[in-house]
C-alpha cells in the first residue's frame, strides 16, 4: 500500500484522501487476527488484457472501495465508543469494536486490489471529517442509536446485496476472491444495529424514534441512487459496487422493505409508508 501524506492537492489545496501502513508487528497483529490475505491469487490480474478505459474506471471504483471501508471503520469506532458512554451490553460493544478491525482490513484488501489495478485515484477528502456526525446535544443512547441506524441498520444491511450482485458478476479469481471475503463479514455487520435497537428501543423516547425514523428514511434515500440509476451494462470490474442490473437491483429494493422498514419497525422505528414506497417504486 503506498501513500503518504502530501500536504493535500497541489492544485486545490484541498486534502486528499491517503493511506500509510507501518509494517511489522502491527501488520502481523492484525493478520493473526484476519488470516488468509496472502493466500488470496495476487498478482493474477493481467492489466494488458484490459482496456485502459475500463481499468481507470475499476481503479476509481476499488478507491471508492478503499474510502467506504476506512469510513465504515470510523462509524463502528464513533458506534462503538457511543455504545460505551450509554453503557450498552458489553459484548455487543465488543462486537462493534472488532467490526471496527474487519473493516480495517477490508481497506487492506481493497487497497492491495487497487495497487494491482494500477493504483489509486486521488479523492478529496478531509479526514477530520470522517466520523459520522450526530444530533447537537443528543444523549448517548440516542447518540448510539443515531449511528447503529444509519450505519448498520440502512448502509450495511444495503451492503450486503449490492456486493453479492457484484461476487455475482465479478469474472476474474482474484476480484471475486476479495468480494468473497468482504462480503462473508457483511451479515453481522448489518445485525449489530437490530441488536442494539432490541436493548435500547425499550428506552428511547417516542420522539426519539420518530426522529431516527427521519434519519432511516434519509439515509435510505441517499443510497437510492443504487437502485434508480440506469442499469450498468458495460462497467467494468466489479460493474461499480451498487445495483448493476435488474437482478440486483431489485435485491436492494427488497432489502429495503425486508431488510431495513420490517426489522425498524419491530423497535417502534416506523418509517413514512409514502415516502419508503415513493424511494423503491420501480
Ligand atoms: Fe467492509
Ligand atoms: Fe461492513
Amino acid at each position: 500500500m503506498r501513500a503518504r501524506r502530501t500536504g493535500g492537492d497541489p492544485v486545490t489545496a484541498a486534502p486528499i484522501f491517503e493511506l500509510d501502513w507501518r509494517g511489522g508487528a502491527s501488520a502481523a497483529r492484525l493478520h493473526r487476527r484476519r488470516p488468509g490475505a496472502d493466500a488470496l491469487p495476487w498478482g493474477t490480474l493481467d492489466l494488458a488484457a484490459i482496456a485502459p478505459a475500463e481499468a481507470i474506471e475499476a481503479r476509481r471504483i476499488w478507491s471508492a472501495g478503499v474510502f467506504t471501508e476506512y469510513a465504515s471503520a470510523a462509524a463502528f469506532s464513533a458506534l462503538t465508543t457511543a455504545l460505551l458512554e450509554c453503557g450498552a451490553p458489553v459484548d455487543l460493544a465488543a462486537m462493534s469494536g472488532d467490526i471496527v478491525v474487519d473493516e480495517l482490513f477490508h481497506v487492506e484488501l481493497c487497497a492491495r486490489l487497487t495497487m494491482e489495478l494500477g493504483g489509486g485515484v486521488p479523492i478529496a477528502f478531509d479526514l477530520a471529517a470522517i466520523a459520522p456526525l450526530t444530533s447537537a446535544g443528543a444523549r448517548p443512547l440516542l447518540r448510539a442509536a443515531e449511528i447503529a441506524v444509519a450505519t448498520s441498520c440502512v448502509s450495511e444491511a444495503l451492503s450486503v446485496p449490492a456486493m453479492a450482485r457484484s461476487h455475482a458478476l465479478a469474472t476474474h479469481p482474484l476480484v471475486r476472491a476479495v468480494l468473497a471475503r468482504l462480503l462473508a463479514d457483511e451479515g453481522p455487520h448489518a445485525r449489530l444495529g437490530d441488536w442494539f435497537l432490541a436493548w435500547a428501543a425499550p428506552h428511547l423516547a417516542p420522539a426519539e424514534r420518530t426522529q431516527l425514523a427521519h434519519l432511516a428514511a434519509d439515509t435510505i434515500e441517499a443510497y437510492a441512487p443504487l437502485w434508480q440509476d440506469a442499469a450498468c451494462g458495460g462497467c467494468p470490474i466489479p460493474r461499480g459496487l451498487g445495483g448493476h442490473d435488474d437482478v440486483g437491483r431489485a435485491a436492494l429494493r427488497a432489502t429495503v422493505e425486508r431488510g431495513i422498514v420490517l426489522p425498524l419497525s419491530r423497535h417502534g422505528i416506523v418509517l413514512d409508508a409514502g415516502r419508503v414506497a415513493a424511494l423503491v417504486a420501480t
